[in-house]
């Protein structure tokens, strides 16, 4: 089987990017990460892609003066990395309709909730606010709609009383790196099958989920 190219869209502090780079560095993926497109040229994310080899390229939303045309170039420069496969990992945009046309069920994100519950921003802030007793996390296939794709993994993580968002999403955090990983392994042995919004994890005749 030939290795998956991925690409890593990182806006932020690019812990999630870290937890798969790491895990194609172990050996862990059947994949090789192409490069790490940020849509802002002061994201840590940028550094830490650096220093796993990684080539980066920045779309800078705020040299565009609408979102059409950043979207425009954040398509071209997708292209030029010919992905199999797209991680969107604390990417802080909505991407257009003729991107995800374009990469259809090849765009995977990963949500500190566990959806369908909290979409959106802020969503452990929105678990503590309506009084869940567990939140989690969510690695997902990206549609049209906001975090409505279909659904890879999920794990749980109690909610405490003494909780705020950030002990919360602490918590969330570590699974986040757990599940994200695992779902671009299992992708990148195309053992990822979406049967309506289902998605069947079939391990060679062995099928889970
Ligand atoms: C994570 O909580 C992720 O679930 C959400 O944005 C955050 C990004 O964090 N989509 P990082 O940049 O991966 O550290």
């Amino acid at each position: 089987m030939t290795k998956k190219r991925i690409l890593i869209l990182a806006s932020g502090r690019g812990s999630n990017m870290e937890s798969i780079l790491k895990a194609i560095d172990q050996g862990q993926i059947a994949g090789e990460a192409v490069g790490v497109i940020s849509s802002n040229p002061d994201a840590p994310a940028i550094e830490k892609c650096c220093q796993h080899n990684i080539p980066y390229s920045v779309v800078d939303r705020k040299s565009f003066s609408t979102k059409a045309d950043f979207q425009k170039a954040l398509l071209v420069t997708v292209q030029g990395f010919r992905p199999d496969l797209i991680c969107l990992a604390g990417f802080m945009h909505i991407l257009g309709s003729e991107f995800i046309g374009k990469y259809r069920n090849r765009i995977i994100n990963i949500h500190p909730s566990l959806l369908p519950s909290f979409p959106g921003l802020n969503a452990q802030e929105q678990a503590l606010q309506y009084g869940v007793r567990f939140s989690g996390c969510t690695v997902h296939f990206v549609d049209e709609g906001m975090d409505t794709g279909p659904i890879i993994l999920q794990a749980v993580v109690p909610v405490h009383s003494d909780d705020d968002a950030q002990s919360l999403a602490a918590r969330i955090l570590v699974e986040e790196h757990r599940i994200y990983p695992e779902a671009v392994r299992l992708f990148c042995l195309d053992q990822l099958k979406i049967i309506g919004r289902r998605v069947i994890i079939d391990q060679g005749g062995k099928v889970n989920g």
